[in-house]
């Protein structure tokens, strides 16, 4: 395995191509999008998509996004595309947003976990995008992490999930948003997010000009989102999530941490700036502002992958706004959590 540095305002041309051949050849490749950094393959060797759910320990139900560097790819690889998905293609990509259209027959069917749909999405990061082109093929790509494990943000994350077991890792610098991007499926009306992230709900319906719907589990029909049935972002360390105001956030989470101490645990706590100097703990990380949610965003996985670095038994954090990204980072931080107090 070997780890390349790339510039993402100008990348080294040598060196994409260098990543490039390796996809051509089947090969694996961990690359940083704007998002979360991705594991990805030739999306259309069948083989090469084998092994990522092999490296991962994905379960081979839950389908992979294709990443493409040309709006109009989607028409190799997707049919019956509703005439909205131009409007949010046209307001979004190259972006964090993913679209679930129907499929063809040249994308395999371990690809999409043998569903007749496909999850596409053109990411902004010019390394991501330059490396697509210089493959000249469509990527199949994962986040770049041991399922069910944080998402990776940074090249190092990677490295320390896959070790020697992806043939090169790209360090292209922190992930800029640090949450995935939101899914969104058009295959049926009225159409349905599937996973939360940067471009909100109210920022899709704006475009669509029409409401729009988080998915919600129905017992009749197979699971639309197969990546949400499973346990994820979870840390090694329990993670309890405090709610309510901020008063009565910071006096749960004083007291837990007070209990977990005296009980020899050693306690991690995810904290904002204005509470940060309220707890004590072992471990003290201050997430962001309660104002500015991209900040937070960008660092949560970093910091559960630093926490379970620090080897704290439990991580006590703060809820945040649900507005804007804030939707995106309660949904992550409630399925990390093994409890809400
Ligand atoms: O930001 C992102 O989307 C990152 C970067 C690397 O692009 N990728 C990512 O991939 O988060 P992954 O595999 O960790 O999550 C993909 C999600 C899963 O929840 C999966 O079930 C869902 O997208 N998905 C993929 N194909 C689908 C399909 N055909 N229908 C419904 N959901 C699908
Ligand atoms: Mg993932």
């Amino acid at each position: 395995m070997r780890l390349i540095k790339i510039n993402s305002k100008n990348p080294e041309k040598d060196r994409i191509q260098k990543a490039a051949d390796i996809i051509k050849n089947g090969g694996v490749v961990v690359f940083p999008t704007e998002t979360v950094y991705g594991i990805g393959v030739n999306a259309l060797n069948k083989k090469a998509v084998s092994k990522i759910f092999k490296i991962k320990g994905r379960p081979k139900g839950n389908p992979l996004i294709v990443h493409i560097a040309k709006k109009e790819d989607i028409f190799n690889l997707a049919k019956n595309i509703p005439k909205e998905a131009d409007l949010l293609i046209n307001k979004f990509w190259p972006g964090p947003l993913t679209l679930v259209l129907e499929k063809k027959k040249i994308i395999p069917d371990n690809v999409t976990a043998k569903s007749q749909t496909v999850a596409l999405r053109m990411p902004q990061n010019k390394i991501a995008l330059n490396l697509i082109v210089s493959a000249g093929v469509p990527m199949a790509a994962p986040s770049a992490n041991i399922s069910g494990r944080p998402s990776s943000t940074a090249a190092i994350h990677a490295l320390s999930d896959f070790k020697e077991k992806v043939d090169l890792i790209i360090d292209g610098g922190r992930a800029k948003i640090g949450l995935e991007s939101t899914v969104v499926d058009l295959t049926k009306t009225p159409f349905l997010i599937l996973r939360k992230g940067a471009i909100t709900k109210e920022g899709l319906e704006k475009v669509l000009g029409r409401k729009l719907f988080y998915y919600k589990k129905n017992k009749k029909e197979p699971l639309r989102s197969p990546g949400m049935a499973y346990r994820h972002y979870s840390p090694k360390a329990k993670l309890i999530l405090a709610a309510g105001t901020l008063n009565e956030i910071k006096k749960k989470i004083k007291k837990s941490a007070e209990h977990y101490k005296k009980s020899g645990k050693k306690v991690g706590i995810l904290a904002s700036n204005k509470t940060k100097n309220f707890y004590k703990g072992d471990v003290i990380l201050c997430l962001g502002s309660r104002k500015n949610l991209k900040i937070a965003a960008k660092n949560l996985f970093n910091y559960l992958r630093f926490l379970d670095k620090e080897g704290v038994d439990i991580i006590l954090a703060e809820s945040f706004p649900r507005t804007g990204i804030g939707t995106a980072l309660m949904d992550r931080l409630s399925r990390a959590a093994s409890k809400i107090i």
